[in-house]
This record gives structure tokens, C-alpha cells and sequence, in this order.
């Protein structure tokens, strides 16, 4: 089908959440790269927005989606399941969690945390304790809990009255945090590294902070890292940049390397479902199972947390060079490989744009900020080729 004419389904068809999507459909990609039904090579620098963490068409992450498919798709989890088990063992045994839920989306996953914060505290008898504190310019998704813990306004047009008992509190304030608490606050829900808000990593000393006022007054710290987890920011998991480990932490994105698997995380004394208290149809289904473990592997295996973290570093510290002499480039933000490049002016859509042109795919957030968030497969090169070409972007605008 040509691209018009799938223009045209969709203007018809599709009910119209994503706004003017960007002129190009891809037919197929590999390794770093998506090719156009028009034969062009585009260097995919946003990785279905911090998704395909091997790059496209992977030969481990195919081949392990192509053999389960071959014994099973699906298999309701009322039967024992062999790859949900591995992965959950995966997780557990580089992570700070005891036990593993699996959901299908990022979404999910923090609806699944909440619960969890809420049941935790509901069987140890504290039936009062049900408030959530989460950040402002947070992103936790877009069920109807998930978009009030959202931090963010425009994200709760339409869908007033909210889903009770979430209050939003600034980052990084101590104090705002120690105000927003009372008798019935269960958790507080926080992304160590905020990602839809144009990548702002929390102060280090605010987490620890943070970790110790929980500690101290029973309140469940989750983070929610569908965003930076997996080996995004240069650490298999972001809460290890911070030296403390959450109660609960939330994955999907990268889990599944673009198919759908999403993951609650829990340490022992929270993991406080039990039978009939969650569920899920699809959660852990074999085939995302597997997707999941040839993620693992292949992040272990290949050191690919590493070599992402030096291309990361890499970007970063030749972003900063170029800054120092251009007045287009505000802050560089990030870590390893979730690089937040706030612009002077509102020009991010139009570099955004021209990057494209050249090949390039990235991400804007509002109208400043560009973000990218590339396939932890990225080689030196790659990373300093969208340097230059973005570079020599910039340069247009101030000869
Ligand atoms: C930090 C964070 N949490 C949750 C979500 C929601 O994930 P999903 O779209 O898979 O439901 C996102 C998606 O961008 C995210 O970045």
C-alpha cells in the first residue's frame, strides 16, 4: 500500500490522538537504522521513544520471538509458565526487587505499583493510607490513575473529576515533600530521571533524602522506570546512580525491546499481593516473556549498558563543547543515553525537522527541547555524526 493512500485510511479511520504525524512510513530497520517505503535511511536517535534498546530486527531478540512462537504464543497464567519464570529470576537476580509482576505497558506497571503501595498497607491494617505524592512534569501514563498521578496539566483535559488521593508536589524540594505528607499519605511515586518532561534527572541528595523520610514514616517509595530503566542511562536500572533502592520500581519500554511487556518490581516486604488481589490476561504471556529474556541477555551479555554509557558520555560531553560557543543551546541534560538538548528559543519542532531531512530521527519535547534516546547498540560514530549534523544545524542559524 503506498503511503498516500495509508494517509488516507487513517485520517478515516484512526481516531486522531497523535496529531500531524511526521511524512514517513518505515517498512522495515536494522540494527540502528529504519528504512522508508521511499528506500531512505533515517539513524533511529529516539528508539520508539526509549523502546528498541537493540535497534531494529535484533537476530537474538528475533530468533527468541520466532522459536516461542513456534511452541506458544499465549498460555493463560493459571498454568505454570517456563519463560515468565526465567525473566522474573532475571530481574530479581540484577536488581534490587524479590518478586516480579508483569503487565503489558508502562501504564500498567504503575497502576499495578499503586495497588501494590495500597494493598501493602491495607494488610498491614492501616486502612487510612491511600494518598500518592508523585512530581511535578512527572509522566506515569495514561490510565485514568496513572494520568492523576501525571504531574502535568495538559494531560488531565477532559478527564475531570480525576481519579481521587494523587497530589503532585515540585521536584527537588525537601520541604514540599515533608509538607505534602500526612496521615494518609501510602507512597510516593517518583521517575529518578523524568523523561517526558524533556530528561531532568533528580538531585542526587533530594533522592536520599527522600529514601530516608520513607524509611522513617512508612511511606512506599516507588520509581517508575519505564523510561530510564534497562540500561538507558548508563546503569542497568537509574535508582543506581542515586545510592538507594526503591520499595517498588516499574519497567516496560526497553523490557520487551518493542514488544509489549511491562514489569512491577518489588522488594519482599512489599510485595504484598496475593491471590485474586491483581491480574492480568496477557501479563507475562510467554512470547513477551521471552522477548524480555533475550533483552536481558543480550544487555549482560553484549556489555551493552557500558558501551551505551561511553556513546552516551560521548554526546553529552561534545553537546557541552558545542555549547560553549553557541547561544542556541541552553542546558545539555542527562545520562548515558536519555540526552535532554534545551534550546534558547522555541525552535525545537524546526530542528527536529531538519534533522529528519538529513536522516536523523529525534524526539521534541514542548517547543525548546529536543531528546534522544537511541538503541544502546550505538556505535562512537553514529553518536558523533548526529553531533555534526546537528552542529551544522545550528550554524545555519547564526550565520
Ligand atoms: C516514565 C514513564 N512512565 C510511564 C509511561 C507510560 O508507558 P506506556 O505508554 O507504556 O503506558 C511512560 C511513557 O512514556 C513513561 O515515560
Amino acid at each position: 500500500m503506498d503511503l498516500q493512500t495509508i494517509k488516507q485510511y487513517d485520517k478515516q479511520y484512526f481516531m486522531n490522538t497523535y496529531g500531524e504525524r511526521t511524512n514517513v512510513m518505515f517498512t522495515h530497520g536494522k540494527g540502528m537504522y529504519l528504512f522508508s517505503s521511499e528506500n531512505k535511511k533515517y539513524m533511529d536517535l529516539l528508539a520508539g521513544i526509549a523502546v528498541s534498546a537493540l535497534g531494529h530486527a535484533h537476530p537474538t531478540l528475533t530468533n527468541a520471538i520466532i522459536a516461542q512462537t513456534k511452541k506458544y504464543i499465549h498460555c493463560s497464567s493459571l498454568y505454570y509458565i517456563e519463560p515468565q519464570a526465567i525473566l522474573a529470576k532475571k530481574l530479581v537476580d540484577n536488581s534490587c526487587a524479590d518478586k516480579i509482576f508483569f503487565s503489558n505497558s508502562g501504564a500498567e506497571s504503575n497502576e499495578g505499583a499503586i495497588k501494590l503501595a495500597r494493598v501493602y498497607h491495607k494488610k498491614k491494617g492501616n486502612l487510612n493510607k491511600y494518598e500518592i505524592i508523585t512530581l511535578e512534569k512527572s509522566f506515569h501514563g495514561r490510565t485514568l490513575a496513572t494520568i492523576a498521578a501525571t504531574g502535568q496539566e495538559k494531560y488531565h483535559k477532559h478527564y475531570d473529576p480525576l481519579t481521587p488521593k494523587f497530589k503532585s508536589i515540585p521536584k527537588n524540594d525537601i520541604k514540599a515533600f515533608k509538607e505534602a505528607i500526612n496521615e494518609n499519605t501510602c507512597a510516593f511515586m517518583i521517575e529518578p530521571i523524568q523523561g517526558e518532561s524533556g530528561v531532568n534527572p533528580l538531585d542526587i541528595d533530594y533522592v536520599k533524602q527522600v529514601r530516608t523520610i520513607c524509611d522513617d514514616l512508612d511511606i512506599v517509595l516507588i520509581f517508575d522506570e519505564v523510561q530510564c530503566g534497562m540500561g538507558r542511562t548508563g546503569t542497568l536500572f537509574g535508582y543506581e546512580h542515586f545510592g538507594v533502592k526503591p520499595d517498588i520500581f516499574t519497567l516496560a519500554k526497553a523490557l520487551g525491546g518493542g514488544f509489549p511487556v511491562g514489569a512491577v518490581c518489588a522488594k519482599d516486604k512489599f510485595a504484598s499481593f496475593e491471590p485474586g488481589d491483581h491480574g492480568s490476561t496477557f501479563g507475562g504471556n510467554p512470547l513477551a516473556c521471552a522477548a524480555g529474556i533475550a533483552v536481558m541477555d543480550t544487555l549482560i551479555n553484549d556489555n551493552l549498558v557500558q558501551s551505551g554509557n561511553t556513546v552516551g558520555k560521548l554526546i553529552i560531553d561534545s553537546l557541552k563543547t558545542i555549547m560553549e560557543n553557541c547561544l542556541l543551546i541552553k542546558e545539555i541534560r542527562g545520562m548515558g543515553l536519555m540526552i535532554g538538548i534545551e534550546l534558547t528559543k522555541p525552535i525545537a519542532k524546526e530542528i527536529n525537522n531538519k534533522l529528519f531531512d538529513q536522516g536523523f530521527l529525534v524526539g521534541s519535547v514542548g517547543e525548546n527541547t529536543l531528546r534522544i534516546l537511541p538503541p544502546l547498540i550505538i556505535t562512537i560514530e553514529e553518536g558523533l555524526s548526529f553531533v555534526t549534523a546537528l552542529e551544522n544545524i545550528l550554524k545555519e542559524y547564526i550565520a
